[in-house]
């Protein structure tokens, strides 16, 4: 690829013109947007499946995501459940791009298959995001690099972005590094975040002990601001490690405004967490605006999506600017002939993996990030 290209997806997520109108109207950036309940997996820290529950049908979802973009939303993120279950996920997305939504999917990556993401990106999907947590399963969490890592080759060639998130708890922490490791060292944005806040007490997890979070939240700033592929904004890593000091933050959530999620059965929800039982179909921008408050349960919010969206349009200078800073700091490494040349640490679980596995850009085309305000996608 030539050097400018290269320079260009470094910084091909801010198309600053589209979603300054967002920072600045009334009208929402994301929805995320649960296409189904169900599940293939069970992990002990998720509360967001149901496998009681029938798929919504293609024609019920299509009215869904009309409402959506008349509301004027510029990115949707699929989401569940897993939405690879869904057995009309392709055309999901493809009616998602057809509206002119950036689009963005994620996903526990266990029903991938090379003929689904030539699909996906026939149907202009552009951004991925695949949850791993671990390098081998466990009883917490099947969700690992043993399973991802043989798949990473179907998007040698692909023009759908690629991100790594995994949830760190007491389970996960010991291979978090490693995690971490394994997307950056593919040229793969790589994030892996603390388990989200619960207070009714519904995981299956325990936590981890705060000082060892601290340090691998510590360690994880360091590394972005050397301008390394850390798949969120300096602010959440900041913000996470502010939770775990227990210290406040003084922010406005912008949940149910900006951002909003609309549930499997068409509900809009302010969040993941926070559910209402009006219908997409009813909502209105007044209603919508009406959220534009600071919320009760902000003290100790983990839904990290809704706090880094609501920071970018609090604080749009600040957090946009620390991100161009980091990213402008792989430059100089593009420049380098032995660029992106760094240790597999994954032989030993895939010694036969694919060159086009191990160096991929995850930035190609400015699509929108499933799960970070900060990447600001294309014109929706
Ligand atoms: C609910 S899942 C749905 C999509 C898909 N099934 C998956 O696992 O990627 C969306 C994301 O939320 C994360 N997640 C689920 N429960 C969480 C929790 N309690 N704390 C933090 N992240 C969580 C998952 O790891 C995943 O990255
Ligand atoms: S794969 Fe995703 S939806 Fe399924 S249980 Fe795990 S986190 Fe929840
Ligand atoms: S503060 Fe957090 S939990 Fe409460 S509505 Fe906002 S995003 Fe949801």
């Amino acid at each position: 690829m030539k050097l400018l290209d290269k320079i260009g997806r470094e910084f091909s997520g801010y198309n600053i013109l589209e979603s300054g109108k967002r920072l600045f109207d009334r009208r929402p950036l994301q929805c995320s947007l649960y296409v189904t309940d169900r599940c293939n997996l069970d992990c002990a820290y998720c509360t967001e499946y149901d496998n009681s529950r029938p798929h919504p049908s293609l024609d019920d979802l299509k009215k869904w995501i009309r409402k959506i973009r008349e509301l004027g939303t510029m990115r949707i993120a699929l989401v569940g459940g897993e939405p690879l279950v869904h057995p009309d996920i392709v055309e999901i997305v493809r009616y998602c791009r057809e509206l002119g939504f950036a689009t963005s999917l994620t996903t526990n990556g266990f029903l991938l298959t090379r003929k689904l993401v030539a699909e996906l990106e026939d149907a202009g999907l552009q951004v991925m995001q695949i949850s791993v947590d671990r390098m081998t399963p466990s009883p917490i969490t099947k969700k690992s690099f043993k399973t991802i890592l043989p798949k990473l080759d179907y998007f040698r060639d692909s023009k759908i972005s690629l991100h790594i998130t995994g949830v760190i708890c007491a389970d996960t922490l010991p291979e978090s590094e490693a995690v971490l490791e394994t997307g950056l060292s593919r040229g793969i944005p790589t994030e892996v975040r603390l388990v989200h806040a619960d207070p009714l007490q519904r995981f299956r997890v325990d936590r981890g002990r705060r000082e060892e979070l601290e340090r691998f939240i510590d360690s994880m700033i360091e590394r972005k601001r050397r301008g390394e592929k850390i798949h969120t904004s300096e602010a959440i890593l900041n913000y996470q490690r502010s939770l775990l000091r227990g210290e406040h933050v003084e922010w406005t959530c912008m949940a149910g405004y900006k951002l909003f999620f609309v549930s499997a059965q068409g509900k809009f929800w302010i969040c993941s967490m926070v559910h209402t039982d009006k219908h997409i179909m009813d909502v209105t921008l007044d209603d919508l605006y009406a959220n534009y408050r600071k919320k009760s349960c902000q003290e100790g919010c983990g839904v990290y999506c809704a706090v880094s969206a609501s920071l970018l349009v609090e604080k749009p200078i600040e957090v946009l600017g620390k991100e161009i800073i980091a990213r402008a700091k792989r430059v100089p490494a593009m420049l380098s002939p032995s660029s992106g040349s760094r240790t597999d640490n994954m032989s030993s679980l895939n010694s036969t993996e694919p060159e086009g596995a191990r160096k991929m850009n995850g930035s190609r085309n400015g699509g929108p990030s499933a799960d970070d305000g900060v990447t600001l996608g294309k014109s929706a």
